[in-house]
């Protein structure tokens, strides 16, 4: 068996050397043990190694295990690859704590320990449950522009690019486009990045963010779509419960498993417990964070990590949300894990007309729509979707505090670089 990976310990105990490599095949280190009569000229070799080391080894899994921290191996042959040039700039042991901004700045060599490691399989894993989901329940993987002509999820937070002569922006969401698909795929997923000019700070938002993308179409109403996101979490928590016990472990989290249905609770229904509970919550308006976490611990005591909220009110929505008759409510839904909010998604209105009279009340001009509006007019059965955070589930999944350490590469108000 051939392993390659980096050295992340070296200790000398006695006459034995012990030498950590972290590597890809898992998110224990393998633990290698040197002795000086048994291997005199790998010993030899192994002296000079250290933290930092680029190497691979070729061995077998010992017969004694005495490391807590990791599989032990007997080596057989060992390669050098790469030394570092200078010391490393963070400790990749795990002895030393790394401050946050550090972290971020390190994160491509902080991966080197099991605990970040942890993070990055994980999220790997999130994706690859999702896509066996959507293969197994007929969906058709697509790919949509990310520079774009129209925005679908609001002004406030478009990007602007120099597109040639004209003006464009990076795509908040893959809203108008996966839409635009069901008339021609009746199930579509898209696993994408979302670019948003978040204005604040906050521990719950990026300004680059993943998201897992949905649209089906002949659906007979809103339940339909809730009925596959619910499915879709189910299958990725107890995927990873299942499937990552060492990475979970490393992060000391316990695993979950979730059981479907999920508790449905009607916006409105939302607004009264909240009020009970002395909170200035509006009819019309959105949820504040406060009365998502707020509504979190209340459900939390019932026994429902995971739950909808159904029938936001027009004014707080999207415009391409179906809108009941007669009512200022819509078939827009939320899903919250937790106390925050991991997807947003519903019904859409798939009838020409009253999606042009939606976008004018909206106070935007159906003709900067005009290229979505025509996949309206030739047989667009009644649809729905949603969008799924990728780090805002990650962050629920592993008891994150921040979403930044759900993401290698973090863009963020003061992040640009690495
Ligand atoms: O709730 P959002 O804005 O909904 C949409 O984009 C719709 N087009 C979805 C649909 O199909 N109707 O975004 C979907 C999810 C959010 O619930 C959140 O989990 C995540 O994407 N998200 C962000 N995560 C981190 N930082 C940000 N700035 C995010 N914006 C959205
Ligand atoms: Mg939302």
């Amino acid at each position: 068996m051939r392993v390659c990976g980096w050295v992340i310990r070296r200790a000398q105990v006695g006459r034995v050397l012990i030498i950590e490599v972290s590597s890809s095949s898992s998110v224990k280190p393998c633990v290698l043990v040197f002795k000086p009569e048994r291997e005199p000229d790998l010993y030899n070799v192994a002296r000079n190694i250290d933290v930092g080391f680029a190497l691979c080894f070729e061995g077998r899994v010992a017969e004694e295990q005495k490391s807590k921290r990791g599989v032990e191996y007997t080596v057989e042959k060992l390669e050098v690859y790469a030394k570092p040039t200078e010391p490393l700039p963070v400790d990749t042991s795990g002895k030393t704590p790394v401050l946050l901004d550090t972290r971020l700045k390190y994160r491509w060599l902080l991966a080197r320990k099991p605990e970040e490691r942890a993070i990055f399989r994980v999220r790997a894993g999130v994706i690859k449950a999702a896509r066996e989901y959507f293969e197994e329940n007929g969906f058709i993987e697509v790919h949509t522009p990310k520079i774009v002509a129209a925005g679908a999820e609001g002004g406030a937070t478009l990007f602007k690019v120099q597109y040639f002569e004209s003006e464009a922006y990076l795509s908040q969401s893959p809203q108008l486009y996966k839409q635009m698909l069901v008339a021609s795929f009746e199930k579509v997923y898209e696993i994408t990045p979302y670019f948003r000019a978040e204005k604040f700070n906050t521990t719950r938002h990026l300004n680059e963010s993943w998201g897992i993308d949905v649209e089906q179409g002949f659906i007979s109403g809103v339940e339909d779509v809730m009925k596959t996101l619910e499915e879709l979490v189910a299958f990725i928590v107890n995927y990873v419960s299942r499937n990552y016990r060492d990475e979970l472990e490393a992060l000391g989290v316990e695993s979950l498993r979730l059981t479907t249905p999920f508790k449905r609770l009607k916006f409105t229904e939302v607004v009264d417990i909240l009020r009970s509970e002395g909170l200035d919550v509006r009819e019309d308006e959105d949820l504040s964070d406060l009365a998502e976490r707020k509504l979190g611990e209340i459900m939390a005591e019932k026994k429902h990590p995971v739950y909808f909220i159904v029938g936001f009110p027009w004014p707080s929505t999207a415009f391409y949300y179906m809108r009941e008759e007669n009512s200022i409510y819509t078939r827009k839904f939320d899903l919250d894990f937790m106390g925050l909010e991991i997807a947003s998604g519903g019904q859409r209105e798939h009838r020409y007309e009253k999606l042009v009279e939606a976008i004018r009340d909206k106070g935007l001009n159906p003709e900067n729509y005009s290229f979505y509006l025509e996949a309206f007019k030739y047989g667009m059965p009644p649809h729905g979707g949603f969008g799924l955070g990728v780090e805002r589930l990650l962050m629920k999944i592993l008891n994150l505090e921040n979403i930044r350490e759900a993401v290698f590469f973090v863009r963020d108000r003061t992040r640009i670089v690495p």
